[in-house]
């Protein structure tokens, strides 16, 4: 090594003492007689002290050169010793010096409140840079800490870390896919795993009983503060288990990561919410339970309501919810428009609203509201001086969701004006259960499986399959905190019969499709297959709540952009007609 200490280690202990450190250049200061250098290295700063009369060399030196320094440890005098560094009291008195390269004006500072500033393209592009700060480089050693507990309990659990494919075959029903051309199989492409779903369960009828990988996965989606291309699971499968078994295992592992990285002891069992109920009071499958502001049904209101909008939506078997941002009656005419423009991008028609301001009810629908709809309303919301309230008519899962997300739109106009805080310190964990089998999807006009085709419907349900599919009730679980989801798995099918029907008259997948995708699969459930079930834990997301990030790019090494662009290798880029052909593609020039 050619260093004998961490630049965090020193201390008056060391006094005396001949030391060699080596690392990067955070700061030059010229004081005339004599020039201080901070060097950072991983662990941490020590401030070098150099006589510019022995080394003229160092005239030479920008930030972030990187240096080797042997000299003798001594104690600050005492008004320049540095509270804020763990070397702090003391100095290196520079005896030699070995430059190992010099570094060019960098292109933005690494201090985090100055880079913080800087364009995150720019920060990306030179993210060997972005990496060096503190920050960075904390994010990524404690994604390390989280991996590193939660394989030392899971090996305590008697689980067995198995590597699968990431070559796999594309498969209809799940996440767009990145497609892999086959040289070896003109015409054949693989695609990337989407999860290690099948592959897992395959593991199980193979008889492993207790799996897990922490596995890389692949989709082609359209990236968002908590979504990349590539992203990374804790995947866990069991055999001759139930759900409690997979809640009790997460729950665990989740108090030994919170102990291992934040010191912290988190109280289990952790709360659980049926899907109806979550939708109902938060709008969302994954709600922020951090903070109030639920959401009301008052359909019982307008039962005989003058306002068309609102009578013929009940008439039409829909529901009136509403939801009472307090304290937001002073919202500007902008942030109306905008909570406006994201209820219609969600399919609403509108958004009525009535402020409180004043002693006065003001609103475009209060013509139509009678003085004993105005009392209910006035109980049922609590509303008070200060109030808005806003209103959603249209069919249960769109109310529920529209509002779900002006709740989130309003929980941050509140955190801006001071009247709402959310703790990025407190973690409420949840278990979000009884998800219907089944979801209607608006966009593809179909029945699709709410968490994937190998869900099973949950054991009292089975007699509805035929006769009421919509109402069939999964064991499926996702586990939520601080309103992301962190993870979500189910209990299998694992009878063929029971897997084909769910797909041919659940999915309405068609025989061929059936047979070629999922063939295998179908078969291995008849040569003895255990019950089973997982979950998948997102670890990115994961570790960007620990963090405190905002993002998960914060988390990840080297992410990509909105674009699904590395901007510092410049991927993705263009293969050469020889790559091409061997791999049996054609290109086809887009048309302007
Ligand atoms: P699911 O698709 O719910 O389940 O994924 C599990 C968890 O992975 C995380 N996640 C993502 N994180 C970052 N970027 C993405 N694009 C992304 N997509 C998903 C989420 C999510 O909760 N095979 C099943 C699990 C199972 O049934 O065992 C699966 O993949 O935190
Ligand atoms: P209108 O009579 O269409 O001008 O609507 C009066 C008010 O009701 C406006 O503020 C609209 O935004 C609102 N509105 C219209 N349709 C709905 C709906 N389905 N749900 C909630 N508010 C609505």
């Amino acid at each position: 090594m050619k260093r004998t200490h961490h630049c965090n280690e020193l201390s008056k202990k060391n006094e005396g003492q001949n030391v060699q450190l080596i690392g990067w250049i955070a700061s030059i200061r010229d004081h005339g007689g004599l020039v201080f250098v901070d060097l950072r290295d991983r662990e941490g700063i020590t401030q070098i002290v150099f006589d510019p009369k022995s080394f003229t060399e160092l005239a030479l030196l920008k930030d972030e050169s990187v240096i080797e320094v042997t000299g003798i440890v001594r104690a600050r005098p005492g008004d320049t010793v540095n509270s804020h560094i763990a070397t702090g009291d003391i100095e290196v008195i520079a005896e030699h010096l070995t430059i190992h390269n010099i570094a060019e004006t960098l292109p933005f500072p690494l201090d985090d409140a100055n880079a913080d500033k800087v364009n995150e393209d720019l920060r990306l592009t030179y993210r060997y840079l972005d990496l060096r700060r503190r920050k960075n480089l904390r994010a990524l050693r404690l994604r390390h800490n989280i991996a590193r507990a939660v394989r030392g309990y899971l090996d305590r659990q008697d689980f067995v870390e198995v590597e699968l494919p990431y070559l796999f075959k594309t498969t209809p029903e799940g996440a767009r896919e990145f497609l892999v051309p086959s040289r070896q199989n003109p015409g054949s492409f693989y695609a990337l795993s989407q999860s290690p779903q099948q592959y897992k369960q395959m593991l199980m009828v193979a008889g492993i009983e207790r799996y897990y990988s922490i596995a890389r996965c692949f989709r082609d989606e359209d990236l968002r503060m908590d979504r990349q291309q590539e992203f990374t699971q804790i995947d866990i499968e069991m055999s001759f288990i139930e759900r409690e078994d997979v809640y009790a295992l997460i729950e665990g592992m989740l108090k030994e990561v919170f102990q291992a990285t934040r010191d912290m002891e988190l109280k289990t069992p952790f709360l659980r919410m049926p899907f109806q109920e979550a939708m109902d009071r938060y709008g969302s499958d994954k709600p922020d339970t951090r903070f109030g502001l639920e959401l009301v049904d008052v359909s019982d209101v307008f039962e005989n309501s003058e306002f068309k909008v609102f009578r013929s939506c009940l008439d039409g078997k829909g529901v009136i919810k509403a939801i009472n941002a307090k304290k937001l009656a002073d919202i500007t005419q902008g942030e109306l428009k905008q909570l406006e423009d994201t209820a219609k991008m969600l399919g609403a028609k509108g958004l009525a609203y009535i402020k409180c301001e004043q002693g006065a009810w003001k609103s475009p629908i209060l013509k139509f509201l009678s003085d004993a709809e105005q009392k209910a309303l006035q109980e049922k919301l609590t509303i008070e001086e200060g109030d808005l309230i806003f209103f959603a008519a249209t069919d249960w899962s769109h109310a529920c969701t529209i509002l779900g997300r002006i709740r989130l739109e309003v929980s941050k106009l509140l955190v801006q004006r001071g009247h709402l805080t959310i703790s990025k310190d407190q973690f409420n964990f949840l278990w979000i259960i009884d998800f219907p089998l089944i979801t209607f999807d608006d966009e593809q006009g179909r029945f699709v499986a709410t968490h994937h085709p190998f869900t099973a419907p949950v054991e009292e349900d089975i007699v509805k399959l035929k006769t009421d599919p919509q109402h069939v009730k999964a064991q499926h679980y996702d586990i939520v905190l601080n309103g992301f989801e962190i993870g979500g798995g189910s209990i299998r099918i694992h009878q063929s019969d029971m897997q084909s029907f769910v797909m041919r008259d659940l999915l309405k997948l068609d025989e061929k499709t059936i047979q070629d995708r999922f063939g295998y699969m179908l078969q291995a459930f008849k040569f003895g297959a255990p019950p089973h079930g997982g979950i998948a834990i997102g670890l990115d997301r994961l570790a960007a709540i620990l963090c405190g990030a905002d993002s998960i790019r914060d988390v990840i090494a080297f992410p990509k952009t909105q674009k699904g662009q590395d901007l510092m290798a410049k991927s993705p880029s263009y293969a050469s007609e020889k790559q091409l052909r061997e791999v049996h593609i054609t290109t086809v020039v887009p048309q302007k």
